[in-house]
């Protein structure tokens, strides 16, 4: 295996390419973002596709461009409308910066058409660049994602860890080396089809891949152990207790502000603990009146986020008598939906629903 990749021959490279194209003539997945050049429309789905599966985000997608048809649209939208239709996929800072960037694209009057001004958009980092770029405008810029990480260190034998700045570097020139300058729209798809359905992250399709003969980690036998990825940062584990507050027809909820990935999302009263709680504690720091009645309806559920590891508990409480709590309002609990909340709220709401 090889630490260190340069373009050591045109012709490896361009085979390398020919091959996964031809592999894709075969095998490419019809997709709606797909064969089409409006740069709205891809940068959309890349989007929706940053963090989530095409199965997942096949319908957000449709849904998106059919309630927003041009990037004027999105621009003239509320955000929590934008939030509501985001609902469930997570990452909620992706639709807040889609929405502030349809903005600033629909001041200038038209959709940049240099990777450089796409890049400078809010929220399209290096991969979606590339990615529009080359799909919308056919420009010779590779992308790099996961697949593409996984493919390139595989086939040519890459052992440098990615996710380092070094590993970083090193895939981002490989990348670019190989690109078919010829046809970057559909070497990049191409590509990023081949890792995701061929080269896949368990048990890829070794035995009928059209790389097999000349890809480095099958004939070295090291196909499980790449890529090799940096070690992983600590996760934290946070205590969360919500508080379900009903008064009358109407319950308490917050919009959460600038800060964190739920920004802009709505949520009944959080109290957080350094470790489990109990009720008593609970009320005693929750300062609410003395004749609420509390009634459990999660307790210890675990949600999994990307640093963080979130126990959770969740109350009804009913009110006797009005309390206000800075921050929070009453809004009647019949135009709950109409509240973006995140994917963890929308359990405990079901939760909270089960109860009665
Ligand atoms: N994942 C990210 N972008 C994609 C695309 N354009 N097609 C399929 N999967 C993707
Ligand atoms: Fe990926 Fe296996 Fe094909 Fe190599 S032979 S490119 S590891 S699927």
């Amino acid at each position: 295996m090889i630490d260190t990749f340069e373009a050591s021959s045109l012709q490896e490279a361009h085979y390398f390419a020919e091959q996964i194209e031809e592999w894709y003539l075969n095998n490419k997945r019809e997709l709606p973002w797909r064969d089409i050049k409006d740069p709205y429309r891809i940068w959309i789905s890349e989007i929706i596709l940053q963090q989530t599966r095409v199965v997942q985000g096949y319908d957000y997608y449709l849904r998106f461009i059919d309630r927003f048809p041009s990037v004027d649209d999105l621009a003239k939208a509320d955000e929590d409308e934008v939030l509501k239709l985001w609902q469930g996929l997570g990452y909620y800072s992706r639709a807040r910066n889609l929405h502030f960037a349809a903005k600033t694209i629909a001041t200038s009057g038209q959709f940049p058409t240099s990777y450089k001004d796409i890049r400078m958009l809010k929220g399209v980092g290096d991969y979606t660049a590339a990615a529009i770029a080359s799909f919308a405008y056919n420009l010779p810029y590779a992308v790099v994602d996961g697949n593409v990480y996984r493919v390139l260190a595989r086939y040519w034998g890459v052992t440098t860890p990615i996710g380092t700045t070094e590993g970083k570097k090193l895939f981002s020139t490989l990348a670019q080396n190989l690109l078919d300058k010829k046809n970057p729209a559909q070497y990049n798809q191409a590509l990023m089809d081949f890792g995701a359905l061929q080269c896949v992250p368990k048990n890829p399709r070794c035995n009928n891949c059209p790389l097999q003969v000349s890809c480095v980690a099958f004939i070295e036998t090291s196909v499980s152990t790449l890529p090799v990825k940096a070690k992983k940062t600590a996760v934290r584990t946070r205590f969360l207790i919500y508080l379900y507050i009903r008064y009358k027809d109407s319950i308490l909820l917050h919009r959460r502000e600038k800060g964190d990935i739920w920004q802009g999302l709505y949520e009944p009263l959080l109290i957080e603990f350094s470790e489990s709680a109990e009720l008593p504690s609970i009320i005693q720091k929750a300062n609410l009146p003395k004749q609420a009645t509390f009634r459990l309806a999660v307790k210890g559920m675990k949600h999994v986020l990307t640093h963080q590891v979130l126990i959770v508990d969740c109350y009804e409480v009913e009110l006797s008598e009005f309390s206000t709590i800075e921050k929070y309002n009453f809004v009647p609990e019949k135009e709950r939906a109409n509240y973006p909340a995140s994917r963890l709220i929308e359990l405990l709401y079901d939760a909270i629903d089960d109860l009665t």
